[in-house]
């Protein structure tokens, strides 16, 4: 009798043990965002920006790999607001994904709603956004995963996790630039600053007093996890005398490597090793543009953060130490980083496919329509801008999100047309493209997946108008990059350069200017998912299309249902 009862006793506490352990791995987190306009003083003036609980940049959130996300949104701004959780899976939960009209309607002024996800699989750095309008250029912030408790980082541990957030700042309402840029067809004013953290720094007025420092000890390793959170601008981004130790990207390993520099496109992450092996002293790190397209007005400026050894001499005036930056247009320093990358493990990429994709993506111009002033067009030659993939300008619905259409089965919202491959042949990246090429057509075009199919897109940059680094997002999946190049993409020579053995697994690439890159990845993620240039600039001229990943078999291949509180057009 007493032996069963202590049987029993340690069978109860192993339960107990097991469910309090398993509580511990798998923490929901519970945040309240307020969207607000608030006072913000950049560059001298003090503007209402829209930020959340008050904060810019935003609220930073530290979760476990395994952990499960809700997040109340609600909307106290005179705009419409949605938030996307950049390079979150959203397994079966596309409904949290965020992009307007895409996976849910717009959060209205005075409304609200809960995204609710769980983290599955995905460690590093990601970052989430507003993703309605121009928002976004004050309503972002980081999102730190670390692995899972009991576990630890596959390099040693760093003494410190330091987020690093470059940014764009407009001295004037973002939303208007872009309303403005919409109006008149022309492209949108660059920003007046690039900041880390939120601050621009030292280089700009009325900003040392608040420069982002990056306090360091002699010996110690930090962890900078950097995120280009800027709309318009892929980035350099260094530190003086350092070197870094890249460990990650987009919330996934890297096999390490050393470099000077690092560079981002809008939307991609970084997770870079750096370590107190200088003398002690205040050390500037600093970003700027890289700049890919030809004779297209860019911000030249530098934003800085000081990296300071806490054992630093003191004050004496003396001016941190400055980096060397790349050049702006230094294509070459930018190809070697992307080439640097490899999967820490063993890659699974799809050797066989199911779909063979080719888009090309790039810029365009439409002629003035004839109902226009000319004040309405322009852009060059008084024309207006627009841009498309696979000649296809996307977009987007007004009444229905996509994802609700097609949940719903609602005809008439978007087709299921959109090509596989350009509508005509042309030498992409030469030098006279002809003019009859630079006009795409409007549509809603999605591209059916089945559940499963193993997919690869070629991403084929174009020369209309201009050839362009273009930072390409996919929403709802990580993407292998199994090659990139220069030129046009030729299937003969370069499928024999196919990375399947430890390619880089990312949910954003930067297709080099005037070339292409080939991505792959299984289509296990039933929804709707956009894929578009992270180029706020680019998105609202339409260079973005839509993949429809059907249902599979069963309940674990089968979305779940929306939630009660998804908001209605
Ligand atoms: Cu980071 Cu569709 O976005």
């Amino acid at each position: 009798m007493e032996i069963i009862k202590s049987f029993f006793c340690f069978i109860s506490f192993a339960v107990l043990l097991l469910f309090t352990s398993m509580a511990e791995a798998n923490r929901a987190h519970h945040h309240e965002f307020i969207i607000q306009a608030t006072k913000v003083k950049r560059l001298c003036e003090t503007h209402n920006s829209i930020t959340v609980n008050g904060m810019f940049p935003g609220p930073q959130l530290v979760i476990n790999n395994g952990d499960t996300l809700v997040v109340k949104v609600i909307n106290r701004a005179r705009y419409n607001v949605t938030i996307h959780w950049h390079g979150v899976r959203q397994m079966r939960t596309g409904w949290a994904d965020g992009p307007e009209f895409v996976t849910q309607c717009p959060i209205r002024p005075g409304s609200s709603y809960t995204y609710r996800f769980t983290i599955q699989g995905q460690e590093g750095t990601l970052w989430w956004h507003a993703h309605s309008s121009w928002l976004r250029a004050t309503v972002y912030g980081s999102l730190l995963i670390l692995p899972p408790a009991g576990s630890s980082y596959p390099f040693p541990n760093p003494h410190r996790n330091v987020p690093l957030l470059l940014g764009e700042w407009w001295d004037g309402n973002p939303v208007d630039v872009l309303r403005e840029a919409t109006r008149t067809g022309a492209a949108p004013n660059i920003s007046d600053a690039y900041t880390i953290n939120g601050q621009p720094g030292d280089l700009y007025k009325c900003s040392s007093q608040d420069t982002t420092i990056v306090p360091i000890s002699v010996g110690e390793t930090i962890l900078l996890r950097v995120i280009n959170a800027a709309l318009n601008q892929p980035l350099f981004f260094t530190v003086a005398n350092h070197k870094f130790t890249v460990v990650g990207a987009d919330a996934s390993y890297l096999k390490p490597f050393t470099t000077n520099a690092i560079v981002l496109g809008p939307g991609q992450t970084t997770d870079v090793l750096i370590t107190g092996d200088q003398p002690p002293n205040h050390y500037y790190m600093a970003a700027r543009a890289y700049q890919s397209a030809q004779n297209a007005p860019f911000g030249n400026t530098t934003t800085t953060a000081i990296l300071q050894y806490k054992s630093a001499p003191c004050c004496g005036g003396a001016k941190p130490i400055m980096p060397l930056l790349p050049a702006y247009n230094d294509t070459n320093t930018a190809t070697r980083f992307s080439q640097s990358f490899r999967s820490l493990k063993r890659a699974e990429v799809p050797p066989e496919l199911d779909e063979n994709l080719f888009i090309t993506i790039g810029l365009g111009l439409n002629n003035c329509p004839k109902n226009f002033r000319s004040r309405r067009c322009q852009g060059p030659n008084g024309t207006r801008f627009t841009a498309s993939m696979n000649n296809v300008s996307f977009a987007l619905p007004s009444n229905y999100s996509l994802l609700q259409a097609h949940h719903h089965s609602i005809p008439g919202v978007f087709t299921t047309d959109f090509p596989a491959r350009p509508p005509v042949k042309f030498d992409y990246t030469g030098s006279n493209i002809s003019r009859s090429l630079y006009q795409p057509v409007r549509g809603t075009k999605l591209y059916k997946l089945k559940y499963g199919s193993r997919v690869q897109i070629v991403l084929q940059d174009t020369g209309i108008v201009t050839p362009e680094n273009h930072p390409i997002h996919l929403h709802g999946y990580d993407f292998y990059i199994v090659a990139e190049g220069f030129g046009n993409f030729n299937p003969k020579k370069d499928t024999a350069k196919f990375n399947l053995e430890d390619p880089p697994l990312r949910n954003t690439v930067g297709v080099p200017v005037n070339g292409w890159a080939v991505i792959r990845f299984v289509a296990d993620n039933p929804g709707v998912w956009i894929m578009h240039c992270h180029l706020d600039a680019h998105i609202s001229w339409g260079l973005a299309m839509a993949f429809l990943v059907e249902n599979g078999s069963g309940l674990l291949e089968t979305m779940e249902e929306p939630p009660a509180d998804l908001p209605v057009c």
